[in-house]
């Protein structure tokens, strides 16, 4: 269980009249109206949201989705986690599969115990996928990682199975539970990430404005396209521009080149750089409890990602 207080997992009713376009003064009888209760506090359970939203004709995706790229230290985690946690708030249930034996997410969610199973535990048929599925919070579920993750790649090529399906397969049993299923993973072309890829619907390349960042992203594009055709995929792909900071030229520049170069598949919203993104990751404190600006970005992206825009 993480550490977050409820207004940290709850969206306020301010943000949802904001997002529905309607005064901020009609919005608590819209949604005493739909979930006939009197409400006091200023913001919904996302349950709460999920049936509000429903009523009002919005629909859930029903979508894996994991964040890809070979270079490091791009914004994978940060993305995936406040992206999840927007989600959840606006009525998604969630689940994060963590894939990288770092375990950030893991660690940013609350959950640090090396003797939980994780991912390879299911490979080598030692638990089942439900023996790994942590409650984080209403609508949130994890299954985390751990160092014990490390040897799945070699686990995956020692098999006698089609270890291609090693993520596909095992989700398959609880991927009714869920409307999105966030695959956190590790900065490689790997096995393990091949595997994540055949059991991806789309898959998010963030990008941020570094020397390497357009070369790591094109092999990272080319290798994703050799396995689609491998395997016969139909995914889609999407490129989240990630620490865009307006007073670099480079930014702009990147910016630029990545719209002329991707057009539809560039994500709408981007993400502008922030100081205070480094605490939400460490501390496991919601972005979206705190003052920063960035909030709005990935309550963009978010909502990109869940068709709300
Ligand atoms: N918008 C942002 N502004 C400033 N710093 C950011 C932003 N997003 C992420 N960071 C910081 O960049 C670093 C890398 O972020 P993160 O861990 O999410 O990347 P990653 O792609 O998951 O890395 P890895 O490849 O190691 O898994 C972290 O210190 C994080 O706090
Ligand atoms: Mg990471």
């Amino acid at each position: 269980m993480s550490t977050l207080a409820q207004q940290e997992f709850c969206i306020t009713l301010s943000d949802l009249a904001s997002f529905m376009e309607i005064p901020p003064n009609q919005i608590k009888a819209k949604a005493e109206k739909t979930l006939q209760r009197k409400i006091k506090s200023p913001w919904l359970l996302p349950e709460e949201a999920r049936q509000l939203l429903l009523a009002e004709g919005y629909k859930y995706p029903h979508k894996v989705i994991s964040i890809q790229m070979l270079k490091g230290g791009v914004a994978k985690t940060t993305s995936v986690l406040n992206m999840g946690l927007r989600a959840a708030m606006y009525g998604a249930r969630v689940l994060f599969v963590d894939l990288d034996q770092q375990a950030n997410l893991s660690f940013a969610l609350g959950v640090e115990d090396e003797s939980l199973p994780v991912w390879v535990d299911v490979v080598e048929k030692k638990k089942s996928i439900d023996e790994c599925v942590r409650f984080i919070e209403p609508h949130v579920d994890l299954i985390p990682s751990s160092l014990n993750n490390s040897v799945l790649d070699r686990v995956l090529l020692n098999s006698n199975r089609n270890w291609s399906l090693a993520v596909k397969s095992p989700l398959e049993k609880i991927k009714h539970r869920y409307d999105l299923i966030l695959i956190d993973t590790a900065p490689a072309l790997s096995a393990t990430n091949t595997a994540v890829t055949v059991a991806s619907d789309e898959v998010i390349l963030p990008v941020n404005p570094d020397k390497f960042a357009f070369m790591g992203l094109q092999k990272n594009l080319s290798e994703l396209e050799d396995i689609r055709s491998d395997f016969s995929l139909e995914f889609s792909r999407k490129v989240l521009f990630t620490k865009f900071d307006g007073r670099e030229k480079f930014s702009h520049e990147l910016l630029q080149k990545c719209i002329e170069s991707f057009e539809d598949s560039l994500m709408k919203g981007y993400i502008r750089t922030s100081a205070e993104v480094k605490n939400t990751v460490r501390s496991g404190k919601s972005l979206y409890a705190g003052k920063s600006p960035i909030k709005a970005d990935y309550d963009f992206v978010t909502r990109e990602m869940l068709g709300f825009v």
